[in-house]
């Protein structure tokens, strides 16, 4: 089974393309709605709430955990991998979303201009940033230059929750944050967050035609190929049943998450409460 994390219920827009390209699993997905959003949360907090919610997924029977927010990525996934899996769950998985991300957006641009928007602690963490400057050499030794400019867009997920997504409101926030992404010529925008493809084609429009706008598709290929190149592991979270599986948790109310998974997840789940801690 493969677990699927988030602080709340951005994830599903990962879980989305996981369930179009790889159906043929068993998923179960955490939000910890209780303690959203994390975008403004310190590492420490992050990390800490973070694990928990892993801890649980490995406990319910996941082999591989995907976080599947970009704060969490940013901010938790190599203290995770580095330190705390390798003590508790040798032979478990976590991956974030990243470097797929990342990687998709270096195979994208042409002219190495790049601009990146997420949440404030994904920001700030400069975790993006750094993912760029390990993989260009990797993915792209022909790109003469990269310059990576980042924006953080703290309105955007409580306007996306509030379902203010064709809002001129909206609109004009989202124009003041990507400003001065504008003004620097970037020809490829990463959306460094789980909301903010709910927004894709407004991001779209007010980039203009030269942008290239990256979203989370690129994760569920990654772990396409992740599976391909470990199919020990694609065996252990492939589904034995007919029907593969598909469990909804939330630490929060259980109908608010099941209301809103039908624009985050495009169909309307029932959601189950759990309590982690
Ligand atoms: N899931 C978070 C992310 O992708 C956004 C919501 C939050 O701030 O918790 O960064």
């Amino acid at each position: 089974m493969i677990g699927v994390f988030d602080s709340g219920i951005g994830g599903l827009t990962v879980l989305h393309w996981l369930l179009k390209e790889l159906p043929e699993y068993d998923y179960v997905y955490i939000g910890d709605n209780a303690r959203a959003p994390y975008g403004n949360r310190s590492q420490e907090i992050v990390y800490e709430y973070t694990r928990q919610e892993v801890e649980y997924l490995f406990n319910s029977g996941a082999q591989l955990v995907v976080l599947a927010c970009n704060t969490a990525s940013s901010l938790a996934l190599r203290r995770l991998q580095q330190e705390w899996l390798p003590q508790h769950f040798p032979d478990r998985r976590i991956l974030g979303v990243l470097i797929p991300l990342v990687e998709t957006a270096l195979k994208t641009t042409k002219t190495g201009i790049i601009g990146v928007v997420g949440t404030r602690g994904t920001i700030a963490s400069g975790a993006v940033t750094r993912e760029f400057e390990k993989r260009k050499a990797l993915v792209r030794p022909d790109l003469a230059r990269m310059e990576i400019f980042s924006a953080s867009c703290p309105l955007l997920v409580p306007l996306t929750e509030e379902g203010w997504i064709d809002r001129s409101e909206t609109k004009r926030i989202m124009r003041h944050y990507v400003r001065e992404l504008k003004q620097k010529n970037i020809d490829t925008l990463l959306l460094a967050c789980t909301h903010y493809p709910l927004l894709y084609d407004q991001f779209s429009a007010i980039m203009g035609k030269k942008v290239q706008v990256i979203d989370n598709r690129a994760v569920a290929l990654s772990l396409k190929n992740y599976f391909e190149r470990h199919p020990d592991i694609a065996t252990l979270c492939r589904s034995k049943s007919e029907t593969p599986k598909r469990m909804f948790l939330t630490t929060d109310d259980p109908e608010r998450f099941s209301n809103l998974s039908s624009r985050f997840l495009g169909e309307q789940i029932e959601a189950h409460h759990v309590a982690v801690l």
